[in-house]
C-alpha cells in the first residue's frame, strides 16, 4: 500500500534507488510511465535531458509523480518493480501485443512504449535506413537519432518520440514493421556437438580456475574459499564544470557487463585497469569459475580464457577458429558445426584476455582483418578482436596495468572498470578466511591496525596474500615490521627460504648466512627475471631456463611456478609468483650481480619519456642515452624493458640500497666497495631524475598559483625515494619543488603512495595545497600524510572512501597545524560522527577558510553540532553541504549561527532535502547577515512558500549578490514575490530559478521583468 506519505517518507531511499541504478534503467522506467500515462509527454521531455545527473532526474521524477497524488507514485512503484523484474530475466519475450494495423499507431507506440524499445533495440540501424529510404525520416532526422552520444535504446526512444511528432506515417510504420524483427535470441542450434564442446568447455575452465594460481605448491588454496570481494568501480569521466557528481558506487563482480559509463557503446570490450597485484587475474579467475559453476555469466554460452603473456609466445600466424580450438578447447567432434556455431551467436561467447600490458605489441588499428578463418600474426588478431573485426558482438574482457592503456585501445572500449584492491572490511574479511585457526587471523589483524604503513600496503590483494603467508615471521617478530615494499618482499625471502632449506640446517631469520648460502641461486633466478624483463618474457620454457642456468634447485626454492592456463599439450612453463617477484629478482640482480657496473643504472632512474621532451632536445646528453648498447647487454635490457616494470624494480633497487638493507647484501657479497657504488649512483640518479621533474613544470601563469599536475612517474620517484629511506635525499630532493599547488588527481594514490608522499613532501619549506582528488587515500592514506600535514595549506580529498575516523584523526592534527586553511571532502564516507571533530575545527582554529562536506551523509544531528562550531568561528568563508541529508532541522541551526557570523561569504546548501520551515530560518539570516555573498539552495523543496519567505529577508539584506533558488518547485506566484524583493535589493546580481514549474509563456514574461532572474 502506498499513501503519499509514506511515499514521502521514503523519498531519500528512492532518490537513492533510482540514481543507483543505469540511466537505462531510469528510462526504462519513464517508458512504463509514459505507456500507463502518468507522465504526459511534456513531463517526458523535462525527465529526458541528457548530461543531467541521474540523481537531479530523480529528484525530478519524484516531484513530478508527486504532483500526481497517490495513484502516481503508485504508478511509478509499479514501473520500478516492472523493469526490476525485466532485468532479472532479460530473454523473455516483450509482454503485450499490439495490432500492427491499428487506426491509432502514436497512441498505440505510446501505450507498447517498453515492449517496443526492447524489440527495436538491436535494430535501429536498420530501421533507420528504412523509414529514411521509405520517406518517413530525413536524413537530418536520421543523423540526429544516430549521434554517438546515444545508446541504442536511447536511439530506439528517440525515433519513437520523433514517431509522436510526425503526423506523416511513421508511426503506422513502425507499428507494422517492428513485429517483423527478429525478437531476443533464442539458441538457434543446440545440436549435439555444440552441446558437447560447451560441457568440455565447462570442465576445462572449471579445472583451471579452482585453484589459485600464484602459490607455491606447498598448499592447495581453493579459490572458492578466500575470494575476497575486490573494490571495482566504473571509470567516470569528469566534466570541467557543471554540478559535482556523484562518484559510482563500487561494484560488483556480476555487474561487470551491465556497469554504466559506456565509453563507446558499439564496442564489445570491457577494459578492468589496476595495478600490478590489485587482483586483475585473480577477478577473471573468478569470473570463469561462476561461469564453470554455472553460478554466473550464464548468458555466455562459451567463455575461452587467454593470458597475454603467453599468447604472445604464439609464433606462428593464427585465425580465430585455431585461437579457440587449438590454444584453447579442442572440439572432439564437428568442428564446422561448433564454429558456425560461435560465428552465428557471438553474443554467447565471452573472450577475456588477461595481462594487456604483459603483451608486448603495442595496440593499433592500422591493419584490419575481418575472416575468422584467415591466419595472421597472433597480435593483430588479438587487436582485432578487441576492435570488433573479428567476432563482432562477442564479448571481450581486458585486464591491464593503467600505463599500457593507450588512448587509441580506449576508442574501442565500451566500459572501463578500475580494480581498487580491498577495502579495510575487505582486509579483514580476507584474512579471516585465510586463517581459520583460532586467534591467528585476529592476531594479524590487530597487527595491521597496529602498524598502518603495513595496513596500507595490504590493500593491494598482493599484499595481503604476502602478509598471510608470512603470518608467522611477522607474528613473532612483535615491533620490527615492515614499512616498505623491499621490507615486505626480504620478508617473503625469509620466509621461503628456510622452507627450501634441509630441516635444521638453516636459522629461520634473514641473516646473511641463510641469504649468502642461497646466493647463487637467488642470482640465477635474478638474472632470468631481469633479462625476462628486457624481452617482455614472463612466462619461461624449459630451454630459456636452461639458458639462464636455472637448475632443479634453483626452481625448488618456490619463487618459479607452473604457469597457468597452458596451452594443452604443450611442455609446461614457469613463471614467477607474481610480476612484482619478477621485478623484485630482477632488482637483487642489478645490487648484487657482477656482471652490473654502477653506470648502468642510469638508465633504470631515468624517466624514459622525457626522452621527447623540449628538455630533452636541449640537454641531450643527459637525457638520451649514447650509442647503441649491445645487445642483450644490461644496458640494453634495461632500455628495452617496460618502463611499469622498470619502475618497480627501480623502487626495489632502492629499497635494498638502503642504509637500512645495506649491511644484509653485504655480508653476501665480497665488495663492500662495489656496493657503496652502486647505491651512490642509485642516490645520484634519483635526485637527478627528480630534479628534472620539478625543472620541467611550467612557470604559473601571471596572476596565479604555480602549479604541478604531477607526471605518471612522480609518484614512481617519490615512492623510490621512500624505499631509500634517506631524510637527507628526501629533504634535498624537495628544495627544488616551488610549486604552491600540487595536483595528483586520478593517479591510483593509496595508502602506501600517500606513506611515500608525506616522507618527502614534509621537508617542504613553501607551505602547498595538495590536491589529491579521485583516489584511493581512505582513512590509512590519510593516517599516512598526517606527518606532511604542517606544509599543506590546503587539501583536497574528494572522492576517497574516507570515513568518520579518518577525518577524527586528520583533524586532531589539523587542530595543530595553523598553515592548513581549507580542507574538501566532497564525496566521501562521513556521517555525524564526524561533525564533533568538525566543530572543534571551527572553533579552534582562527584562521581556518573553506570546509566542503558535500556528498556525504552528513543529517540535521550532525548540522546541528557543526552549527555550534561554526557559532564561535569567524574565518571561515566557505561552508559546502551539497547532497547531504541537513533537512529543515539542520538548516535551521545553520542559518542561525549564520546570521550573525562574520566572515561567510559563501554557503551552499543544495540538494538536502529542505522545505519551506528552513528556508523561513535562512531567509531570517538573510535579515540579519552582513557578509553573505552567496547562498545554494538548489535541489530542495523550498516552493512558493519557502521562497517567498527568501523574498522577504532579501528585501532586508545587502551583501547577497548570489541567490541560487533551481529546481525547488517554485511556481509564478513564487517568482512574483522574488521579483517584488529585487525592486528593493540593489546588491543582488543573480537570482536563479531553472528548472522550476513555470510554462514557457511566465518564464517569457519573467525574464522581461528584471533580467537578474535567470529562468
Ligand atoms: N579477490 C581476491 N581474493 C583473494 N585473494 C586475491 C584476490 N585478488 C587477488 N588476490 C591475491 O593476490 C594475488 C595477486 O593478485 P593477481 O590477481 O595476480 O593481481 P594482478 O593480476 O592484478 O597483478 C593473488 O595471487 C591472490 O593471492
Ligand atoms: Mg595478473
Amino acid at each position: 500500500m502506498c499513501t503519499q506519505e509514506a511515499f514521502r517518507a521514503q523519498r531519500s531511499q528512492l532518490v537513492e534507488l533510482l540514481a543507483s541504478g543505469s540511466l537505462e534503467g531510469f528510462e526504462s522506467i519513464l517508458d512504463w510511465l509514459l505507456s500507463w500515462e502518468v507522465l504526459s509527454w511534456e513531463d517526458y521531455e523535462g525527465l529526458s535531458l541528457p548530461g543531467q545527473p541521474l540523481s537531479r532526474l530523480a529528484r525530478r521524477l519524484l516531484d513530478t509523480v508527486w504532483d500526481k497524488g497517490v495513484w502516481g507514485c503508485q504508478q511509478l512503484i509499479a514501473a520500478v518493480q516492472e523493469v526490476q523484474s525485466d532485468s532479472a530475466s532479460p530473454t523473455l519475450t516483450p509482454r503485450g501485443r499490439w495490432d500492427p494495423r491499428s487506426p491509432h499507431p502514436a497512441r498505440d507506440l505510446q501505450s507498447h512504449r517498453p515492449a517496443i524499445v526492447r524489440r527495436l533495440y538491436s535494430h535501429v540501424e536498420g530501421v533507420l535506413e528504412l523509414a529514411q529510404a521509405r520517406g518517413f525520416i530525413s536524413p537530418y532526422e536520421c543523423d540526429e537519432i544516430k549521434l554517438p552520444i546515444f545508446t541504442s535504446s536511447q536511439r530506439a526512444r528517440r525515433l519513437l518520440d520523433l514517431a509522436t511528432v510526425k503526423a506523416n506515417g511513421l508511426a503506422a510504420f513502425l507499428l507494422q514493421h517492428v513485429p517483423e524483427l527478429p525478437g531476443p535470441l533464442t539458441l538457434p542450434f543446440e545440436g549435439m556437438y555444440v552441446e558437447k564442446y560447451i560441457s568440455k568447455l565447462r570442465t576445462t575452465v572449471s579445472a583451471q580456475s579452482r585453484f589459485l594460481s600464484t602459490y607455491d605448491g606447498t598448499e592447495n588454496l581453493c579459490l572458492e574459499e578466500i575470494y575476497t570481494e575486490n573494490v571495482l568501480q566504473v571509470q567516470t569521466e569528469v566534466g570541467v564544470t557543471g554540478p559535482p557528481q556523484q562518484s559510482p558506487a563500487p561494484l560488483g563482480l556480476g555487474e561487470l557487463f551491465s556497469a554504466r559509463g559506456h565509453l563507446n557503446e558499439d564496442a564489445d570490450t570491457v577494459l578492468v585497469v589496476g595495478e600490478a597485484g590489485s587482483g586483475k587475474s585473480t577477478l577473471l579467475q573468478r569470473l570463469h569459475l561462476l561461469w564453470a559453476a554455472g553460478r554466473g555469466f550464464q548468458e555466455f554460452l562459451v567463455v575461452f580464457s587467454f593470458s597475454c603473456r603467453q599468447l604472445q609466445c604464439v609464433a606462428k600466424p593464427l585465425s580465430v577458429r585455431t585461437l579457440l580450438f587449438e590454444h584453447c578447447c579442442w572440439p572432439d567432434l564437428g568442428q564446422e558445426d561448433v564454429f558456425q556455431f560461435l560465428l552465428d551467436c557471438p553474443d554467447r561467447v565471452l573472450l577475456t584476455f588477461d595481462g594487456f600490458d604483459e603483451f608486448r605489441f603495442k595496440f593499433t588499428d592500422h591493419e584490419r582483418h575481418c575472416s575468422p578463418t584467415d591466419p595472421t600474426s597472433v597480435q593483430n588478431l588479438l587487436f582485432n578482436l578487441l576492435q570488433g573485426n573479428l567476432l563482432k558482438n562477442a564479448r571481450k574482457v581486458l585486464t591491464s596495468r593503467p600505463d599500457a592503456v593507450s588512448t587509441l585501445l580506449r576508442k574501442y572500449v565500451r566500459t572501463e572498470l578500475h580494480l581498487k584492491g580491498f577495502s579495510e572490511d575487505g582486509i579483514e574479511l580476507y584474512l579471516r578466511k585465510r586463517h581459520r585457526e583460532p586467534g591467528v587471523a585476529d592476531r594479524l589483524i590487530r597487527l595491521l591496525k597496529e602498524t598502518s604503513t603495513l595496513h596500507g600496503l595490504c590493500h593491494l590483494p598482493v599484499f595481503a596474500w604476502m602478509v598471510s603467508k608470512c603470518h608467522q615471521e611477522l607474528l613473532l617478530q612483535g615491533g620490527g615490521s615492515p614499512k616498505t615494499t623491499t621490507d615486505m618482499y626480504l620478508l617473503f625471502l625469509q620466509h621461503l627460504l628456510p622452507h627450501a632449506s634441509p630441516p635444521n640446517s638453516a636459522p629461520h631469520t634473514l641473516g646473511p648466512g641463510l641469504l649468502r648460502g642461497r646466493l647463487p641461486s637467488l642470482l640465477h633466478l635474478g638474472r632470468l627475471a631481469f633479462w625476462g624483463l628486457g624481452v617482455s618474457c614472463y612466462v619461461f620454457s624449459a630451454r630459456q631456463l636452461q639458458a639462464a642456468q636455472v637448475d632443479e634447485e634453483d626452481i625448488s626454492l618456490g619463487f618459479l611456478v607452473r604457469a597457468q592456463r597452458v596451452v594443452p599439450g604443450s611442455a609446461p612453463s614457469l613463471e614467477f609468483l607474481h610480476i612484482t617477484f619478477q621485478c623484485f629478482f630482477a632488482a637483487f640482480y642489478l645490487a648484487l650481480s657482477a656482471d652490473v657496473t654502477p653506470s648502468s643504472l642510469r638508465h633504470l632512474f631515468s624517466c624514459r619519456r622525457t626522452g621527447s621532451s623540449p628538455l630533452a632536445t636541449l640537454l641531450p646528453a643527459l637525457c638520451v642515452p649514447g650509442p647503441r648498447c649491445k645487445e642483450g647487454s644490461v644496458e640494453a635490457l634495461l632500455q628495452e624493458a617496460e618502463p611499469h616494470n622498470l619502475q618497480i624494480t627501480a623502487a626495489f633497487l632502492a629499497g635494498l640500497l638502503s642504509q637500512e638493507h645495506r649491511g644484509l647484501l653485504a655480508q653476501c657479497r665480497a665488495s663492500e666497495k662495489a656496493l657503496r657504488r652502486r647505491q651512490a649512483r642509485a642516490r645520484w640518479c634519483l635526485a637527478r631524475s627528480l630534479r628534472r621533474h620539478f625543472r620541467s613544470i611550467p612557470p604559473a601563469l601571471p596572476g596565479e598559483a604555480k602549479s604541478m599536475h604531477a607526471m605518471p612517474e612522480f609518484i614512481w620517484l617519490i615512492r623510490s625515494l621512500y624505499e631509500l629511506r634517506e631524510e637527507r635525499l628526501a629533504r634535498e630532493a624537495v628544495r627544488g619543488l616551488r610549486v604552491e599547488h600540487l595536483k595528483l588527481t586520478f593517479c591510483s594514490v593509496g595508502p602506501a603512495e600517500c606513506a611515500a608522499l608525506a616522507f618527502v613532501l614534509r621537508h617542504l619549506r613553501q607551505p602547498v595545497a595538495l590536491q589529491l582528488d579521485h583516489n584511493s587515500v581512505g582513512d590509512i592514506g590519510v593516517e599516512q600524510l598526517l606527518p606532511c600535514l604542517h606544509v599543506c595549506k590546503a587539501l583536497y580529498l574528494r572522492d576517497n572512501n574516507i570515513s568518520d575516523r579518518g577525518i577524527c584523526k586528520l583533524v586532531e592534527h589539523a587542530l595543530h597545524c595553523e598553515r592548513l586553511q581549507k580542507l574538501a571532502l566532497f564525496n566521501n564516507k562521513l556521517t555525524d560522527g564526524c561533525a564533533q571533530s568538525m566543530a572543534r575545527l571551527l572553533e579552534c582554529r582562527r584562521n581556518f577558510l573553506a570546509l566542503r562536506l558535500g556528498n556525504n551523509h552528513i543529517t540535521s544531528a550532525g548540522a546541528q553540532v557543526l552549527a555550534r562550531g561554526l557559532r564561535a568561528n569567524a574565518s571561515l568563508q566557505f561552508l559546502g553541504f551539497w547532497g547531504n541529508k541537513v533537512g529543515d532541522k539542520g538548516a535551521q541551526a545553520l542559518a542561525e549561527a549564520v546570521g550573525n557570523h562574520r566572515s561567510l561569504r559563501w554557503l551552499s546548501l543544495v540538494g538536502n532535502n529542505i522545505g519551506s520551515v528552513g528556508a523561513k530560518a535562512l531567509a531570517l539570516m538573510l535579515e540579519k547577515n552582513v557578509v553573505l555573498e552567496e547562498l545554494c539552495l538548489e535541489e530542495n523543496h523550498l516552493r512558493d512558500e519557502g521562497v517567498c519567505s527568501l523574498a522577504e529577508g532579501l528585501t532586508r539584506n545587502s551583501s547577497l549578490k548570489v541567490l541560487k533558488l533551481s529546481n525547488n518547485c517554485v511556481t509564478y506566484h513564487g517568482a512574483q514575490a522574488l521579483l517584488q524583493a529585487l525592486e528593493r535589493n540593489g546588491s543582488i546580481l543573480e537570482v536563479w530559478l531553472r528548472g522550476n514549474t513555470l510554462s514557457p509563456e511566465e518564464i517569457e514574461r519573467l525574464s522581461h521583468r528584471d533580467p537578474r532572474l535567470l529562468l
